[in-house]
């Protein structure tokens, strides 16, 4: 196979939609981000990168704590809206139904069937455009019913991706093997 050089850029795929939530001077905020990534499994941390220039930086610092929340694919509407417009200039506090959980400062949205609230462990700068923000998730919160056996289960969860170089959203695929399972029926 024959490869082409198409340059040094960010493809990684499947990208994540999530949207973040902070308090900015007293008042929720919400941001779309699909820079998120996980970074360690214990105790449980996450990453995401806000370019420098965006309204929620100013409150994850204010009170050291965020959210990131899950939306569905229902919810593609105001996701996209939420990341065309900046809380400089819109009010984006009303747009969900908000509560708070143990931190009391991170805006949890109640239509998305996920939420992580997290606690702000450092905030880096690599010094390019983005700020790129640790947080340890210090709980989980999930609709009654995206529940399976007691797990978040992706097919009722209906969370969608995102194809950032071409700018397209796309729900999640069919199931396709078990993990740490198919593996086992590798021949050479
Ligand atoms: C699908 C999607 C993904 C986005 N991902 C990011 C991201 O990972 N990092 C970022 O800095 N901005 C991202 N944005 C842009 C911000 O959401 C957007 O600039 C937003 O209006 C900033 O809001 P704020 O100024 O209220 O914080 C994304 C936008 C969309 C539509």
């Amino acid at each position: 196979m024959s490869k082409n050089k198409i340059g040094a850029n960010t493809y990684l795929y499947p990208m994540p939609v999530t949207i973040v939530g902070a308090n900015v001077n007293g008042k929720a905020n919400f941001v779309t981000i699909a820079y998120c990534g996980i970074v360690q499994h214990k105790p449980p941390m996450i990453s995401i990168t806000l370019s420098k220039s965006h309204y929620t930086n100013l409150g994850i610092k204010e009170n050291s704590t965020f959210s990131v929340n899950i939306p569905s694919k229902d919810m593609v509407i105001v996701t996209d809206y939420i990341g065309l417009n900046s809380g400089r200039y819109i009010d984006k506090s009303k747009l969900f139904k908000i509560f708070y959980g143990k931190l009391k400062t991170a805006p949890l949205i109640e239509e998305a069937p996920l939420n992580l609230e997290c606690k702000l462990i450092q905030c880096l700068d690599y010094g390019g455009s983005g700020e790129i923000f640790i947080g340890e998730i210090v709980e989980v919160y999930i609709d009654e019913g995206m529940l399976t056996e007691g797990l978040p289960d992706i097919e009722k969860i209906k969370p969608f991706i995102f194809s950032m170089h071409d700018g397209n959203y796309w729900e999640v695929g069919k199931h396709i093997a078990k993990a740490w399972e198919i593996g086992k029926s590798y021949k050479k």
